[in-house]
């Protein structure tokens, strides 16, 4: 038997004829960036989560640069993270000039670990960045309740966590503005890059909107205005007055980005957005079913809090036997993720950050132990019973 990680192809068969249907019409009606999709897609994902304003982008690194830039945040300013996630995260903050400081995790949660947070506010800290690793909500209560005594914004890195909850809220709608990516194997990923940015703030939503587009057009005009605290009117006019304030596609108003999600990519996440309630509760049962089976064993499983709802993006495992584990699944045809081997504070791209080993000794004790094994939705009993055979006899 052969079992991947993440089985997309079996994804895809499940919405195989409406999303061809779908993706047909986008080729044959020739519209391909920012169309119908794109726009219905958008309100669809504001009303999943219940959040006012949802700006499609290329992909979720360009969801959070461009959520940091909204924000204000640029050279030498610092920005709280953990260490403990893909390297986009702290990649976005670099970015932009910014620092990223780290905090360390929470051994059981992957999480940041909120009471580390306030030692390392410093008169350069705008934000906090805390990132729902694996699908796991981060303690946003405690990490809001520190943003608001220093007055920094917080900044969800959602993009392994779409449909998972804290307190009944969703995830994404719990911080000044959040970063969603749509990387084919996330939760509800599309068939190349995207990403989304949330927020309920109107001013960040007009920023990020001109942000995506080369800072033009109208949204430019009205960014440029909220930026640099002016009232320009907004002129509307046709293109061949030349006016210098025009809401028109070749006037530009801010250094922005191209970063915008195309229409086919639109089209499938609608397909599949419609589906992810259903496909994140399957993933929680396989969860429920490897935590009970894997009772018994000396292998740590995911911890859940009783007030979220974890997605189980990747169901990761603890063992100080990970080299052993992974060498016998392999074997037995059972696909293996390391996530992640190196700590992002020991990355050769942040050696100016002058961290050293020792420093970050939870994510450090993590990156040594953690694997994943096999997680979504279309998971067979037989292929579940498999897996956990094999990790008992291990
Ligand atoms: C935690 C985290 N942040 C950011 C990103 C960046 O998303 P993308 O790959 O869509 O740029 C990812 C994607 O893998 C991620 O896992």
């Amino acid at each position: 038997m052969h079992i991947q990680l993440i089985n997309l192809k079996r994804q895809y068969d499940s919405i195989k004829e409406e999303a061809e249907e779908k993706v047909l019409d986008v080729l044959l009606r020739g519209q391909y960036i920012m169309g119908e999709n794109v726009n219905e897609f958008e309100k669809e994902f504001c009303e999943f989560l219940d959040i006012k304003h949802a700006i499609s982008v290329a992909n979720g690194t360009e969801a959070l640069i461009i959520a940091l830039k909204a924000l204000g945040i640029g050279e030498g300013d610092e920005v709280i993270t953990t260490p403990y996630t893909f390297f986009a995260t702290s990649e976005s903050i670099s970015s932009v000039g910014a620092i990223p400081v780290f905090a360390d995790v929470r051994r059981d949660t992957f999480n940041i670990d909120f009471s580390k947070i306030e030692e390392k506010i410093t008169s350069k800290t705008k934000a906090i960045m805390p990132v729902h690793i694996f699908g796991q909500p981060c303690d946003m209560d405690e990490i809001n309740e520190i943003a608001k005594i220093y007055g920094v914004y917080v900044i969800e890195d959602a993009a392994q966590a779409v449909g998972s909850e804290y307190k009944r809220r969703m995830v994404g709608t719990l911080s000044d503005i959040a970063a969603f990516s749509f990387f084919p194997t996330k939760n509800l990923g599309c068939a190349g890059d995207g990403g989304i940015i949330v927020t309920n703030n109107d001013k960040l939503a007009t920023i990020c909107k001109a942000f995506r587009v080369h800072g033009s057009g109208e949204d430019g005009q009205k960014a440029f205005n909220i930026l640099n605290k002016t009232n320009k009117d907004i002129v509307i006019d046709n293109a061949t007055a030349n006016k210098i304030y025009n809401p028109m596609k070749y006037y530009n108003y801010l250094i922005g980005h191209n970063s915008r999600l195309d229409e086919i990519q639109a089209a499938i996440l609608r397909v599949k957005l419609e589906r992810l309630d259903k496909w994140n509760d399957k993933r929680r049962e396989n969860a429920k079913y490897y935590n009970e089976s894997l009772k018994g064993t000396n292998l740590i499983t995911p911890f859940e809090n009783e007030y979220v709802k974890h997605v189980y993006h990747l169901y990761i495992l603890q063992s100080e036997h990970r080299r052993q584990i992974v060498s016998n699944l392999n074997d037995k045809g059972i696909s293996i993720g390391i996530y992640y081997p190196i700590p992002l504070h020991l990355q050769k791209a942040h050696i100016n950050l002058g961290y050293k080993k020792g420093d970050m000794p939870n994510a450090e004790y993590l990156s040594y132990r953690t694997f994943a094994i096999p997680m979504f939705a279309e998971l067979t009993e037989e292929e579940k019973a498999y897996i956990v055979r094999h990790l008992k006899t291990i």
